[in-house]
């Protein structure tokens, strides 16, 4: 998608490097970075430069591209596998592409392992990439229904970033808004806030204005009182962990939007890539839900006067606080999940009718 007018994937290799866009400084600074060992692709995944479930998997499997650059060694490859997958815990994506590139590598002789990696990493990256924009298509005929009954422009309610910054390019959550805007269908997005690294204010709403797509930043708590006065049509968010029977794993405050949209009527759906997919836990409890440092809730970050990142306490240093960064939202409350290969019920029988 488009950043002051130039087209950008979020991930891409030039000159032995992997090159990422900063997200941490967005929407402030746009910053093209260097990621040239294993190390710096885990700490780029631990402090959110890259974030979004796809893109920290196609950033792992780069990493694994950049130890074995570094050391072409088994033991060292091992190693670089554990630990990105260590890196965070709830996305599934994480352990999903690097099981995938390992079990490529596996056998393959040191003269061809740079090669064969560099290839599997373009075909995760491509496969992100179509799926997405399937995803996109799927959910357009979502929208264009809305638009049809509605002859009006049609209001979306998404929260955090699940936008293309999140994976490769499309978004899962934003391509059908992306497909809907392209054919001419009018679309309004509601932007939550996403406390408390606000993904949904500093790279949705970005984003969307990039592409010039209609948006408003809310805080996290007002998708209740628009949902009751009628100004939400459907909400569309991502998923970092989808579990076979339609449960979604998505950032922290998801759950409460799915039970207002319950409450209102409103369609609640989750665009997923089938990488996302967790076929083995069975049970929400299960998954691993990660708990940030606290000093995210105690501190916000802004620009001042002069343009420069600040970062300020907003708490007393005293206040203890809790940090867990997603929720779960029951399959229950989910009207449709929105695949690469179509839209499904949130179900096992859903989910398998479509993957088998
Ligand atoms: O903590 P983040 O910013 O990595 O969380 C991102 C989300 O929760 C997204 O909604 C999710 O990864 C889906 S991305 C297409």
């Amino acid at each position: 998608m488009q950043i002051n007018g130039k087209a950008y994937r979020t991930i891409w290799f030039e000159n032995n490097s992997v090159k990422i866009i900063d997200q941490t400084k967005l929407p402030h600074q746009f910053i093209i970075k260097d990621l040239k060992t294993v190390k710096d692709s885990i700490n780029a995944i631990k402090t959110m430069e890259v974030r979004g479930a796809p893109l920290i998997g196609a950033t792992a499997a780069y990493g694994l591209v950049l130890s074995i650059i570094e050391k072409n060694d088994l033991s060292h490859l091992k190693k670089s596998s554990e630990e990105l997958i260590a890196s965070r815990p709830t996305a599934i994506n994480l352990k999903w592409a690097v099981d995938r590139m390992m079990k490529k590598l596996s056998g393959v002789n040191d003269n061809d392992i740079l090669r064969i990696a560099l290839e599997e990493v373009k075909a995760i990256v491509e496969e992100d990439v179509s799926f997405c924009k399937n995803i996109g298509l799927n959910g357009l005929k979502i929208i264009k229904d809305l638009a049809d009954k509605k002859k009006d422009t049609v209001n979306i309610l998404t929260h955090c970033n699940a936008g293309w910054l999140a994976t490769i390019d499309w978004g899962t959550a934003t391509s059908p808004i992306y497909h809907a805007h392209q054919k001419g269908i009018k679309v309004h997005v509601w932007v939550d806030e996403t406390r408390p690294r606000n993904q949904g204010a500093n790279l949705t709403s970005y984003e969307l204005n990039e592409e010039g797509i209609s948006n408003t930043i809310i805080t996290d708590n007002a998708g209740g009182i628009l949902m009751q006065r009628g100004q939400v049509d459907m909400c569309i968010v991502g998923t970092d962990r989808t579990l076979s029977n339609g449960d979604v794993c998505n950032k922290i405050g998801t759950y409460l939007k799915a039970l207002s949209a319950k409450d209102n009527n409103v369609p609640f759906y989750v665009a997923l890539p089938s990488s996302t997919i967790d076929w083995n836990i069975k049970d929400l409890k299960q998954i691993p839900i990660e708990e940030r440092n606290s000093e995210e809730l105690s501190h916000v970050e802004g620009v001042d006067e002069n343009n420069e990142i600040k970062k300020v306490r907003i708490y007393p240093q005293k206040s203890k606080s809790l940090n867990l960064a997603f929720d779960v939202t029951p399959a229950k409350l989910v009207t449709g999940l929105i695949t690469e290969k179509g839209v499904c019920e949130a179900s096992e029988k859903g989910l398998k009718g479509l993957f088998k």
